[in-house]
C-alpha cells in the first residue's frame, strides 16, 4: 500500500488499525515539530545507516525530498535489540513503532522509530557524508527561537502557547528551534566551532560554529541582547563512542571541528558527536586587565563595585580568591556591594544570623594582600526568611574604606523595620530595609537602603543594594513553554516596583541627589522587572550611561548566553558627569574548578558631587 502525503496528513484516522507504508523518512517526520504518525506503526522504511549509539541508530533517506522543513534522517531506538550485526553504511529496511518522547513537560519532543522490527540489510559499505552547516546548509537563524514567542522570548505573558500543542510548521531560515527540528537525527559537522560556556557536569558544551553570528562578545561569547536570543547555538553532549567531553573548556576556546548526530534531550537541542571534543586553543590572556580606575577620596571619583560573592562563610573555599578580586581587579574600590553573605556558620541550620565573622574574615584577607582595611554594615535577616540555600541566611552587605566614607548619621534599622525617606533628604532607618513585610520579599533578600558621607567634602549620597528572587526552576529557553516560563518574574517585578518607589521618594525630596541602585538583580535589563523598575525609580542604566558597548555587558554564563543579572543603576546627577563602569570577567572566563563565584564582579568610577 502506497499513499500520498496528502492522504496521509488528511485521511490517516480512517488507517489507525493496519500498519501505513511510509514511502520516506521526510514524510515521517512531516513539517511540524511533532511527527503525523505519532502512535502508529509504520514498515518499509529504507535508510541509510549513518551513526550508532548505546541505545539505537541514526538513518538517513535514501530518497531525500527537496523540503527543507522535513528532516531526512531518524533515529531508531532500538534498546540494544537488533543493531548488534549492523553498522554505519548499511541500506536498511525496517518498520516500527513512531513515537514522540520527553522527560519533562517542559522539554520538546524527540521523534523516534521504536520496537524496530523486520530489519534487512539492503546493502553493506555506502559512503557516509555528514552535512555541514554553514556549507551544505544554512547556518542557524541568529535571534529567534519560535514563532510563538511573540518577538521577544523574555516577554510577559510568558507560558501564552506550547509548542506540544500549537505543533506549528517548521521556519528553519527564522527560527532557532524549527531550524534544529528541520535537521533532527541528521549527521552533521560543525566546522571551527568556539566554546561559549563551560562544560556542565556532564561534559555537555554549548558551542557556535562557523555560520553567521549577531551578539558576539570580545571573549568569543555570544551575549543576550534585547535583539538576539542566541539560537545560532548548540550544546554537545555525550559522545557516541564512550569517551567523555573534556570537564575543563573555557568561554572562547577553539575546538576541532565537531562530527555528531542532531538530537533533542535534556531541554535541549543538541549534537551527539562521534568522539569526544577536543580543544585546540584558548584565549589570551587568561584573566582580564585590572581596573585602573584610582580614587582619590573625594566625591569626583568615587569608586565602587558589586560583587555577588556566591554563598560566602567563614568556611567557604576561596576566600583569598575573592580577596584577590577585590584588591588586584578591582583595585580596592571606596564601597562595595556585597551579596550572598551567609551567617557566620554557613549553612548549618541552627538560629545563628550573625553574618559578623563572615564579612570580618572576607575583610581580614583583603587587608592581607591590600592596603585597605575595610569597614562593614550589614542588617541580620529574620532566621530562614531571606531564601537561598537553607540555614544560611543569605543578606547584602557593604564594604567600605572608613577614611574615605561613613553612614551619615548611623541609626541601624531592626530586620522589620521600613527605612522611610526623610525630608533632607534623609533615611529614618540608615542602613535600613525597604518595606521588609512586604510579600513580594517572601522567601527573598530584602533592599539593603543607606546614606552615606563623604568625609573629605561632606558629599552625601544614596545606595540600594539588592538582591532579587532566583529565576531558578525556569522552563528551558528551547523548551516547549512560548515564550518559556521565567519563574519569579511576577515577584521580580513586585520587588523592582517597591524598590523603585523607595528610590523615587529620595528623588522626589531632591530631584538632584545622588543614587547609586547595585547589586544581583536575578534579571536582563530588557526585561519586564528592570523596566519598570528603570520606568518608575527614574534612574539610569549605568551600562548605558558609561556606554558600555552591549555585547561586552554580561556577568555570568548560562547556556547559550554570556547575560548580565547583575546591573548598576545610577541618578541622573552621577549619569551626566562621564561615569566609568567595566565588567570584571574574573569568573566568566576561567574553567569552572577555578571560579571563585559564579557572577563576575563589576567595578565604576563615579563623580557624586
Ligand atoms: C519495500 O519498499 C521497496 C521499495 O523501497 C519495495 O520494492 C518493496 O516491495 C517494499 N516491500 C514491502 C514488503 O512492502
Ligand atoms: C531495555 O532493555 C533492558 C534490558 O535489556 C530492559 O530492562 C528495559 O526495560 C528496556 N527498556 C525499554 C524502554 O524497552
Ligand atoms: C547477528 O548475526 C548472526 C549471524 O548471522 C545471528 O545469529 C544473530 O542473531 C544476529 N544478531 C542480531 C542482533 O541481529
Ligand atoms: C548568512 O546570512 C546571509 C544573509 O542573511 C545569508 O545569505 C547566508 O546564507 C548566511 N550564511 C550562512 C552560512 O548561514
Ligand atoms: C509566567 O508563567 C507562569 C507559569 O505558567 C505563570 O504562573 C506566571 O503568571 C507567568 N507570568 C507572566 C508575567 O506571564
Ligand atoms: C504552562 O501553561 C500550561 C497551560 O496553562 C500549564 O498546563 C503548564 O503547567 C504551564 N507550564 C509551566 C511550566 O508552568
Ligand atoms: C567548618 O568546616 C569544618 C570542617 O569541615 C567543620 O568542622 C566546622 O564545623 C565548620 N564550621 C562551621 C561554622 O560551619
Ligand atoms: C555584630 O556586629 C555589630 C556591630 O557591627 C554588633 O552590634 C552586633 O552585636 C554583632 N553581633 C554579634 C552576634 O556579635
Ligand atoms: C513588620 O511586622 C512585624 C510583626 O511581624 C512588626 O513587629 C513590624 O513592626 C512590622 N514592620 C513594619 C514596618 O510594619
Ligand atoms: C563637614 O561637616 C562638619 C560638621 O557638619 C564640619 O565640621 C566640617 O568642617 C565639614 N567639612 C567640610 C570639608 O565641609
Ligand atoms: C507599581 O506599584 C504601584 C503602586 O506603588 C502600582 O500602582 C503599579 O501598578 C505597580 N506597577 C507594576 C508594574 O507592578
Amino acid at each position: 500500500m502506497k499513499l500520498s502525503f496528502t492522504t496521509l496528513c488528511y485521511g490517516a484516522s480512517a488507517l489507525l488499525a493496519t500498519n501505513i507504508y511510509a514511502e520516506t523518512i521526510a514524510e515521517i517526520n512531516g513539517n511540524k515539530f511533532l511527527s503525523p504518525y505519532r502512535n502508529k506503526d509504520v514498515s518499509n522504511v529504507t535508510g541509510l545507516i549513518t551513526a550508532k549509539g548505546p541505545d539505537g541508530f541514526w538513518i538517513r533517506s535514501t530518497k531525500p525530498d527537496q523540503n527543507r522543513k522535513t528532516s531526512e534522517s531518524l533515529y531508531v531506538y532500538d534498546n540494544g535489540t537488533v543493531s548488534g550485526n549492523l553498522t554505519s553504511g548499511d541500506v536498511i529496511t525496517l518498520g516500527g513503532r513512531l513515537s514522540e518522547y520527553r522527560s519533562s513537560s517542559t522539554y520538546l519532543y524527540l521523534t523516534e522509530l521504536t520496537r524496530p522490527s523486520n530489519v534487512h540489510v539492503v546493502s553493506q559499505g555506502n559512503e557516509v557524508n555528514p552535512v555541514v552547516i554553514g556549507q551544505d546548509i544554512d547556518g542557524p537563524p541568529t535571534e529567534q527561537y519560535s514563532s510563538l514567542d511573540n518577538g521577544d522570548v523574555f516577554g510577559v505573558p510568558n507560558n501564552s502557547s506550547q509548542i506540544s500543542a500549537v505543533n506549528p510548521e517548521l521556519q528553519p531560515s527564522r527560527f532557532g528551534l524549527d531550524y534544529w527540528e528541520s535537521i533532527m537525527g541528521e549527521l552533521v559537522t560543525v566546522r571551527k566551532p568556539v566554546a561559549i560556556n563551560k562544560p556542565n557536569q556532564y561534559g555537555d558544551t554549548w558551542i557556535t560554529g562557523d555560520w553567521n553570528k549577531t551578539g558576539q562578545n570580545a571573549r568569543g561569547g555570544l551575549t543576550l541582547t534585547a535583539q538576539s536570543g542566541n539560537p545560532e547555538t548548540i550544546v554537545i553532549g555525550e559522545p557516541l563512542d564512550g569517551t567523555s567531553n573534556p570537564d575543563d573548556t573555557k568561554l572562547g576556546d577553539s575546538l576541532k571541528d565537531i562530527t555528531g548526530v542532531v538530537y533533542q534531550a535534556f531541554g535541549t537541542y543538541r549534537i551527539l558527536p562521534l568522539t569526544a571534543l577536543s580543544v585546540i586553543s584558548s584565549q589570551e590572556p587568561a584573566l582580564p586587565e585590572p581596573v585602573t580606575y584610582a580614587a582619590d577620596g573625594t566625591c569626583k571619583s568615587l569608586t565602587v563595585a558589586d560583587y555577588n560573592i556566591e554563598n560566602f562563610s567563614p568556611n567557604s573555599t576561596g576566600v583569598e580568591g575573592r580577596a584577590e578580586h577585590i584588591v588586584t581587579y578591582l583595585n580596592s574600590p571606596d564601597l562595595i556591594f556585597l551579596q550572598e553573605i551567609q551567617d557566620d556558620d554557613g549553612p548549618t541550620n541552627d538560629g545563628v544570623v550573625s553574618a559578623n565573622r563572615s564579612l570580618e574574615v572576607l575583610i581580614d584577607a583583603i587587608s592581607q594582600v591590600g592596603a585597605v582595611q575595610y569597614a562593614y554594615v550589614d542588617i541580620d535577616p529574620v532566621n530562614n526568611e531571606d531564601g537561598g540555600q537553607p540555614g544560611g541566611n543569605i543578606r547584602n552587605a557593604y564594604l567600605y574604606n572608613p577614611e574615605v566614607l561613613e553612614l551619615a548619621k548611623p541609626n541601624p534599622g531592626a530586620p522589620l523595620d521600613a527605612t522611610k525617606v526623610l525630608a533632607g533628604p534623609s533615611l529614618s532607618f540608615n542602613p535600613g530595609r525597604i518595606e521588609p513585610n512586604s510579600s513580594a520579599w517572601e522567601a527573598s533578600r530584602k533592599p539593603l537602603a543607606a546614606q552615606w558621607r563623604i568625609i573629605s567634602d561632606n558629599t552625601t549620597f544614596f545606595t540600594v543594594n539588592v538582591h532579587f528572587t532566583s529565576k531558578g526552576g525556569s522552563s528551558p529557553i528551547e523548551g516547549d513553554p512560548r515564550p518559556p516560563v521565567n519563574l519569579g518574574i511576577d515577584q521580580r517585578t513586585e520587588q523592582a516596583n517597591i524598590t523603585a518607589a523607595f528610590i523615587a521618594d529620595i528623588l522626589a525630596e531632591d530631584p538632584n541627589a545622588a543614587v547609586i541602585m547595585a547589586g544581583d538583580c536575578n534579571e536582563f535589563a530588557f526585561v519586564e522587572p528592570l523596566k519598570v523598575f528603570v520606568a518608575e525609580s527614574g534612574l539610569i542604566d549605568l551600562d548605558e550611561a558609561a556606554g558600555v558597548d552591549p555585547v561586552e555587558r554580561y556577568t555570568y554564563l548560562f547556556d547559550m548566553n554570556s547575560q548580565e543579572l547583575d546591573h548598576i543603576f545610577v541618578s541622573k546627577k552621577i549619569a551626566d558627569q562621564e561615569p566609568k563602569l567595566e565588567h570584571m570577567h574574573v569568573n566568566t572566563w576561567v574553567s569552572y574548578d577555578d571560579q571563585i563565584s559564579d557572577h563576575d564582579p563589576s567595578v565604576a568610577q563615579l563623580n557624586v558631587c
